[in-house]
């Protein structure tokens, strides 16, 4: 039987409740079809810091290091709470971004997926939405301003000053081509490249990269698009996107831009991909101001599951059973409260019960 070491990192506010729910489908999905997943849970996170002094203890490191893939629940408190952690000691500078660095994962897959009959939940007019959205969003995670030199002091006006550099090599922007490429290739092999190569020399030189590795794929078309035009059209014309790619800040801006427009980042999963390990995790954030409340929808966390379970242990056919058992959980007219919108006629459930109904789906499948 095959046996592969999940670490579960529950996180804060909301977390610890979507991932019972995330844990319901590992278990079914183990049982039939005989797999054995040790699922163990790690601190990480705000919470983590108040009980264990860090927000990425040494504990948890050490299991992730052992672990086939990492599941990660949202981190952060409220902005009152995080006032209470050292500035470095907050969570996603002392715990989320080492993460990403200890695994450099740099190619980061953030669906935006929204079904025809799921339209209801987005703010864009039927007419723009169309058949539904269906694009990719491959961001480079481990490089660029989140990770460059940075510098802080009084200049020679006496005046306090800030710097902080965008950099990236040719080698790193060329491994997240070929990440957006390879997708490319098995989508409809066309690509948006995302840049602003009119001011940024870092655009001139991924730009450059692009049209490098583009050679090896000569079926794919690639359109560039300025990072700043791409957000209008994502909102007037989001149908015209398949696979886009671009470097760490802008995908983080466009990611979000993108859960607005299905109307909720309670509806985007993510993987974050390196050389050796994957770690997943919903791209939305802890929502403290709900928590414990048991009516956070567990969605982007059992997506995140999904896509576990096809780039981690290759169960593509049971990744698209448990994408199919959550869209006919909502097209059966069930939600959540925190997605609900005002004037859509739902069967309102908690985040619990949206867990059982996806896994008796699942379970018919
Ligand atoms: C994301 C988040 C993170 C990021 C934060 C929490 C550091 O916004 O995954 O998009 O900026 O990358
Ligand atoms: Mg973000």
């Amino acid at each position: 039987m095959a046996s592969y070491k999940i670490a579960l990192l529950d996180g804060d506010g909301i977390g610890p409740e979507i991932m019972r729910e995330a844990i319901k489908i590992l278990e079914l999905i183990a049982t039939r079809n005989d797999i054995e997943f040790e699922l163990d849970h790690g601190a990480f996170g705000a919470n983590a810091y108040f009980e264990h002094g860090h927000p990425f203890p040494d504990a948890t490191k050490q299991l992730c290091d052992e672990a086939d893939a990492i599941l990660k629940g949202p981190i952060g408190l409220s902005h009152e709470e995080s006032k209470k952690i050292p500035v470095d000691m907050q969570p996603e500078r002392g715990a989320l971004l080492p993460l990403r660095a200890r695994y450099n994962t740099f190619a980061n897959f953030r669906p935006v997926f929204l079904p025809k009959g799921l339209a209801h939940f987005s703010p864009l007019k039927p007419e723009i939405i169309g058949d539904g959205i269906d694009f990719i969003i491959i961001r480079e995670l481990v490089g660029g301003l989140y990770f460059g030199k940075k510098e802080t002091g009084i200049n020679e006006h006496g005046k306090r000053y800030v710097s902080e550099s965008l950099e990236y090599d040719e080698d790193q922007i060329a491994r997240i081509a070929k990440v957006a490429f390879d997708t490319a290739q098995k989508r409809k092999r066309v690509l948006h490249n995302i840049h602003k190569s009119n001011v940024l020399k870092s655009s001139v030189l991924w730009n450059e990269v692009i049209g490098e590795v583009s050679q090896d794929y000569p079926e794919v078309e690639v359109k560039h698009i300025l990072v700043d035009a791409a957000a209008t059209y994502l909102c007037l014309n989001p149908g015209q996107f398949d696979v886009m790619v671009m470097e760490n800040m802008f995908g983080d801006i466009l990611s979000d831009q993108a859960g607005g427009i299905l109307g909720s980042l309670g509806l985007m999963p993510s993987a974050c991909v390196g050389p050796d390990k994957a770690y997943y995790e919903p791209a939305h954030g802890s929502a403290p101001d709900i928590a414990g409340q048991n009516i956070a929808n567990p969605y982007a966390m059992i997506g995140s599951v999904a896509m576990m379970l096809e780039m981690s242990f290759n169960l593509e056919a049971e990744a698209k059973n448990v994408w199919h058992a959550m869209q006919s959980v909502f097209t059966q007219g069930y939600s959540t409260p925190d997605l609900s919108s005002p004037g859509v006629a739902v069967n309102m459930i908690s985040t619990d019960s949206f867990g059982d109904l996806v896994a008796a789906e699942l379970a018919k499948l």
